[in-house]
Formats: structure tokens, sequence, C-alpha cells
């Protein structure tokens, strides 16, 4: 099996094509990377010695793709951070996320590559998520079972109303997603949809506005300041967490059964399970890393922040035995023993 991952030296990308050269003996891992992430360019001899062919290349250019035909392609790259193009520039954000994901998909087409998609729990318009009832509790926010369809107490399904603003990046996503389906009636692309939330573990070189969790870690264990920005500056917001070798696990999963997992699409997160808030993540990293690190107050919010976010996965539970089996702690303990292994590289980051 040939398989293509673009963004293939990204966070996920990698940790994917780690994944899939241990557990899919004879499968051909190309990751297809234009490295605009900073940090991605050390993934690049990991992958190498995994056995995964790096290609460098930029989405937004179909002529820069690797040649084919693959069996399945991944789209993987991405500007993930929910603040770009705020700043008066959203052309990078477009043309990698949107038109990018387009040229994915004529690839795909060309190929009849089974396609899957990484998409976003931000595709969920912020001003219904912020207007669901919600209450304190001593270290987070918790929302209410009642006031908007499709949010509960568990978190948010699938089933919420999409009007509305979602910020520039969740409309890159939705757009992309909803390109997949014409593409699905059009030509009878073969194809899976995850709309993952707080994705989690090694290899994330987290910055204030992605990757929260490798942020925590990497700011204790260097003793950089961290600050609790936004709703009032407790620290009591709340996401749930995934780590990433339990996304590599179900995506290896939608690559065997493909044929049970074509038309998937929905929730992948950790769910309520498995949230935190950031005071409680800041407790638990003062306990793996032994470490503490100053946490200033901004009572201000960001542009495109929430309160709460959870993802209720029951439409994928329904779907498959497939559980996360890692925790917050487990996230927090493998991503410190990666800062640990690598602190000199990651120091000058
Ligand atoms: N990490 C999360 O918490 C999270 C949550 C939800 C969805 N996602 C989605 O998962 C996917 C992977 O995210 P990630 O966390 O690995 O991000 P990442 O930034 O680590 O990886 C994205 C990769 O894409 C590459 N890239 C950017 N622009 C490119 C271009 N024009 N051409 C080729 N490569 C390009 C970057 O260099 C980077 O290596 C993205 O689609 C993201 O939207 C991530």
């Amino acid at each position: 099996m040939k398989i293509l991952i673009t963004g293939g030296a990204g966070f996920v990308g990698s940790n994917l094509a780690l994944a899939l050269r241990a557990q899919l003996p004879g499968a051909e891992v190309v990751c297809m990377d234009n490295l605009y992430r900073r940090g991605s360019e050390l993934n690049v001899p990991r992958l190498q010695a995994a056995g995964a062919q790096f290609h460098r290349g930029d989405v937004r250019d179909r002529a820069a793709f690797p040649a084919g035909p693959f069996d399945c392609l991944i789209e993987c790259s991405a500007e993930p951070s929910v603040l770009a193009g705020q700043d008066g520039s959203p052309d990078y954000l477009f043309q990698t996320n949107l038109v990018g994901a387009y040229h994915c998909l004529e690839k795909a087409r060309q190929w009849q590559s089974r396609f899957i998609f990484l998409s976003t729990s931000r595709v969920y318009p912020i001003a219904r998520l912020e207007a669901h009832p919600w209450r304190e509790e001593p270290t987070r926010f918790a929302w209410s079972d009642q006031g908007t369809a499709g949010i509960s107490s568990r978190g948010v399904a699938e089933a919420v109303d999409l009007n509305g603003a979602r910020s520039l990046y969740g409309y890159t996503k939705l757009s992309a997603e909803q390109l997949i389906e014409e593409y699905r009636a059009a030509f009878g692309l073969r194809a899976v949809v995850n709309r993952c939330g707080v994705i989690a573990g090694p290899w994330q070189f987290g910055k204030v506005d992605q990757g929260v969790a490798s942020l925590w870690v990497l700011a204790h264990h260097f003793q950089r300041p961290l600050s609790y920005i936004g709703y009032g500056g407790a620290g009591k917001q709340v996401r749930d967490f995934l780590h990433v070798a339990d996304l590599c696990d179900l995506i290896l999963d939608q690559i065997r059964n493909f044929d049970q997992w074509d038309g998937w699409l929905g929730n992948v997160s950790g769910g309520l399970a498995h949230s935190a808030s950031l005071c409680e993540l800041t407790a638990l990293c003062r306990e793996v890393t032994g470490r503490e690190t100053p946490v200033a107050t901004v009572p201000e919010n960001r542009p495109n922040d929430l309160r709460l976010f959870v993802a209720d996965c029951t439409r994928l539970f329904q779907r498959t035995t497939w559980r996360p089996k890692r925790d917050v702690r487990r996230i927090i303990q493998d991503t410190h023993a990666w800062v640990t292994a690598h602190a000199t590289q990651l120091s000058k980051l």
C-alpha cells in the first residue's frame, strides 16, 4: 500500500507516519511538507530513520506533489492556528487550508485514492458555544445539560446548528469538509472526515495560539512564564484532550477497515473524561515536571476564544469499539519525557 501524508512533517502527520511504518509492514509512506511550521524540520530525520520518504513540497502548488498514484491520501497539512488571518492577512490560511485541500482532493480523484481528512472542532459556531449555559466550579467551568440543541454537559454533538461565525480557520476546515462531500457526490470519492478537538503529545511544538498541552509542559520544563488569558484570568477554561497515539490507533483502524469507515464524518476527541482546565493543567505539570513557573493573569478575552470546548463523541462510540486509552496525565507525562530527552534541541525553538 502506498500512503501520502500531506503535512507529514507536522505533529500529527509525523506521528502518524511513524505509526504506519511500525504497524503496517510493507506500507510505503511518503510525507510531503513545506516545513512552514517551526520545529517540523526536526521531524525529517525521524521520518527518514523510520523508513518514510520525505518530499519537500507545498500543497498550494499542485505541481509540487510527488508522482502517484497513492492508495490513500491523508491530508494533515494546515495553518492550524485559530488566530490565523485575524491580523488582516488571511492569504496563507486560505491558500493552504482551502486551495491546498482542493489540490489534495484533485490528486485523490486522479489517483482514485482513499481520502482521510483531519478537520477540527472549530467548525462549530463560536457564539452558539459561548451562549450555552455554564457554571463555575472551584477549578473549572462546566456546561449545563440544557439550553442549546446539540450541547449538554457531555459536550458538543454533531447535531448542533452550524450557522454563525467560527473563525477564519474554522471556516476553511468546514469548507474543506463540504468540498469533500461534493467530491463524494460528483466523483464517487471515498472519504473519512475526523473532526478533532485538541490533540496533544510528544513532538508537538506548542505555541501560544496552538498546542496548549505541549506549550504548558515546555514552559514548566524551561521555566518560561505563562498566562491565563481571558474569562477573568483564573485559568478555568476547559478543553478535552486526545493523545496523538490514540488518534493514530483510530486512523490505522480506518485505513485497515476503510470500507466500514467510508462516509464517516464526526467528532474525534477525548471527551469529558479527558478534559482539563488551564489551572488543572498547571497543577498536573507542576506534579509531573517537579518544576514551577510563574503564571500571569490577563482577564481580557482574545478573539475567537472559547470558555469551554468538550466534544460529545457518542456518534463515534456507536460506530467503533475504539476508545481513547491515554488520559491527560499520560499526555503530560509522555510530553515531558519527550521534552527531557530533546531538551537541547527544544530550548532553541
Ligand atoms: N493539533 C491539534 O490540536 C488539532 C486539532 C484539530 C485539528 N487539527 C488538524 O490536524 C492537522 C494537523 O495539525 P498539526 O497539529 O499536526 O499541525 P502542525 O502545524 O504540527 O502540522 C501541519 C504541517 O503542515 C505543514 N504545512 C503548512 N502549510 C503547508 C503547505 N502550504 N504545504 C505543505 N505543508 C504545509 C506544516 O509545515 C506542518 O508541518 C491540521 O489539518 C489541523 O487543522 C489539529
